[in-house]
């Protein structure tokens, strides 16, 4: 089985997980989740990359890295992206994933959809393999999960 390399990127704020509004997003921090996806990986042959930015052009770079062949962060099969609150406001990381032909899914910890209207909209859900929402941290590990399964088994 050819191991699968995934990138798991985290946008604005999430940094702050663990402290951050736990009632949305639960109490562990980013470096558990990251810690638990590298174990959940590791039982579905993937190799997991991660990555968190504050900045959005920090983000568009990776994912422009994400698919040319650099050893530390290029030869990328699928990225889980939670890209936080850029999720409602950026084409310019729409564009790059596009641009990157690479299958995504995007995540949210919350589920957006019970929250205030503006969280409705996604500049990337219509062009994600699937959305995962509304799970805690788990979100990201069933996301992982669907994309290596997606990988794998593409649906046509
Ligand atoms: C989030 C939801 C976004 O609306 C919010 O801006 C975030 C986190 C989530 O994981 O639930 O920062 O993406």
């Amino acid at each position: 089985m050819k191991t699968l390399r995934i990138l798991v990127l985290h946008g604005p704020n999430l940094n702050l997980l663990g402290t951050r509004e736990p009632g949305h997003y639960g109490n562990m921090t980013l470096a558990d989740i990251n810690r638990q996806l590298i174990e959940v990986g590791d039982s579905l042959g993937a190799e997991i990359v991660s990555f968190q930015s504050n900045h959005e052009g920090e983000i568009v770079d990776r994912i422009q890295q994400a698919g040319g062949s650099s050893n530390d962060i290029g030869n990328i099969d699928g990225i889980v992206i939670n890209p936080a609150a850029y999720t409602h406001t950026s084409i310019a990381i729409r564009d790059a994933l596009l641009a990157s032909r690479i299958p995504f899914v995007e995540v949210h910890l919350s589920n957006i959809h019970r929250r205030e209207e503006f969280r409705h909209r996604s500049m990337l859900a219509d062009a994600a393999a699937g959305v995962l929402a509304g799970f805690g941290p788990q979100s990201y590990a069933l996301a992982l999960r669907g994309l290596t399964e997606i990988l794998r088994n593409p649906l046509s």
